[in-house]
């Protein structure tokens, strides 16, 4: 809306006496009806809760409360066919919908907001909200497991170096490597449950902070909406914004988890890794370099996670200074949590189909598990278990044949017998067996371990974990 505009509406409003800039202004930053008529379907949720709740206990006539009921199915069903009248001078969607309640039905309108206040109404609304985005999110990550849960199945045995200080330090398998993923998205579904259920508290009742004179029943309302129970003080119920900030916590550790995925699809797609490659529907040219394939959605993923960050810490800015209860600057608590929720259902949809598009270069990874002297800790083993060696001595003793192969310009698997055993005598040709990438990851068979074997079990308790979940 251009500042004529606002000036043209405020003046509608209030009359010829508040038509100057400053009205126009405080308008522009009053109103929120531009962001939180997202919340329009909760709006009338909680509306027709608190409106059969005020019939039941005889607040109000049962003809009015039928007017009601009928006027915001009408209410609703304008805002979904896109005819309702959004009016900015009426400030946020529950001004909106009561205003054209009061057009489509007349008077019994009126009586809707009995016993309640704008304070639990906002309240109520976006825990609702809330509460759809979890469920939306929790189902977008189970998706995102499942394509985890295929691809390492199918990598089980995969073997590519794993890395620490991003060099290469013992050779893993791809399926590994998906897993631990896996358990990274399980423990951000695990936040996400948690979160739902201290969120699942109804506000409704509070009233504007202290709770009503009127013999209300919060219990109903409770449990119309599918919330365990009522919060137990209206003061809090008005003025916890717990729930905003638990979502946006659980999004942005989740996001995170995200990021370092698609930082690692950024490096494995380059032409120095060429671990994997991305299909032509998960990457773009270049306008100018025609060999180009870039992995524009995982670094946008990457640089999406800012964004989720910067919505917590904005929530946790504005709430920190707060005395209770409600305040005006919570207005400003959803802008956060939408941004949030698009960015992750975007994320987490992306990450999905990356994972599900992507192709193992399985040459090139096997040839890099083995480069870089990958298996020296694996000879170092062998001597502490065949020559009862002390770790410490047998370090020793890997640590010189890497020196001797990087001297000769060959990998460790490369060295003559001859020339281990003028490192350690002790050596013999069964430790050369376990130079190998395929007999070291094999060998690798503790509990969390990177052995195929292990991979597979852990795939099939994962999925056994998903479908008790279904039960
Ligand atoms: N639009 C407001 C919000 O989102 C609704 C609550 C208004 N309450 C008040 N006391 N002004 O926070």
């Amino acid at each position: 809306m251009t500042d004529n505009d606002s000036k043209a509406a405020a003046s509608k409003m209030w009359g010829g006496r508040f038509a100057g800039g400053p009205a126009a202004i405080m308008r522009r930053i009053n109103a929120s009806i531009d962001f939180d008529r997202r919340l329009y379907a909760q709006d009338i949720r909680g509306s027709q809760a608190h409106c059969r709740m005020l019939a039941a206990q005889k607040m109000i006539g049962a003809d009015d409360a039928a007017a009601i009921l009928d006027g915001l199915e009408r209410v609703l069903a304008e805002i979904e066919a896109g005819t309702f009248p959004f009016r900015a001078e009426l400030e946020d969607i529950h001004m909106n919908v009561e205003a054209r309640l009061a057009e489509l039905i007349g008077e019994p309108a009126g009586r809707l907001h009995t016993a309640r206040s704008r304070n639990d109404q906002v309240a109520t609304d976006f825990r609702l909200w809330v509460r759809d985005a979890i469920d939306g999110m929790e189902a977008g990550l189970k998706d995102l497991v499942l394509a985890l849960l295929d691809r390492a199945e199918e990598h089980a045995a995969t073997v590519m170096p794993g890395f620490t200080h991003l060099q290469a330090a013992q050779p893993v398998t791809f399926g590994h490597h998906l897993m631990a993923y896996v358990e990274m998205i399980g423990r951000d579904r695990g936040r996400l449950v948690d979160a739902r259920r201290r969120l699942n508290e109804s506000p409704l009742g509070s009233a504007a902070l202290a709770g009503t004179s009127f013999p209300i029943d919060r219990e109903a309302t409770a449990r119309a909406l599918g919330f365990d129970r009522p919060m137990r003080n209206s003061l809090d119920g008005v003025s916890d914004r717990d729930f905003a900030l638990e979502f946006l916590s659980a999004s942005a550790i989740c996001a995170v988890h995200l990021s370092r995925l698609a930082e690692e699809l950024v490096i494995w797609t380059s032409a120095q890794f060429r671990f994997v490659s991305l299909s032509d529907a998960f990457t773009t040219g270049s306008s100018i370099m025609p060999q180009k394939r870039n992995p524009d959605a995982a670094e946008l993923i990457r640089a999406k996670t800012g964004r989720v960050i910067g919505d917590l810490s904005s929530l946790l800015i504005v709430m920190k200074g707060l005395p209770l209860a409600y305040s005006k600057d919570m207005q400003d608590d959803k802008e956060p949590v939408f941004e949030a929720a698009d960015t992750m259902e975007l994320a987490i949809s992306a990450m999905a189909g990356m994972i599900r598009d992507l192709t193992v270069n399985e040459a090139v990874m096997a040839a890099a598990a083995g480069a870089g002297f990958t298996t020296a800790t694996d000879i170092a083993d062998w001597c502490v278990r065949a020559l009862g060696m002390p770790f410490r001595r047998a370090h020793h003793v890997a640590g010189s044949l890497v020196k001797l192969a990087e001297d000769k310009g060959v990998g460790l698997e490369d060295l003559s017998l001859e020339d281990m055993q003028a490192v350690e005598p002790g050596i013999t040709e069964e430790a050369r067996a376990v130079l190998t990438v395929a007999s070291s990851v094999a060998s690798r068979t503790s509990q969390g371990g990177t052995a195929p074997v292990r991979v597979r079990a852990a795939i099939a308790e994962a999925r056994a974990r998903l479908a008790e979940e279904g039960r």
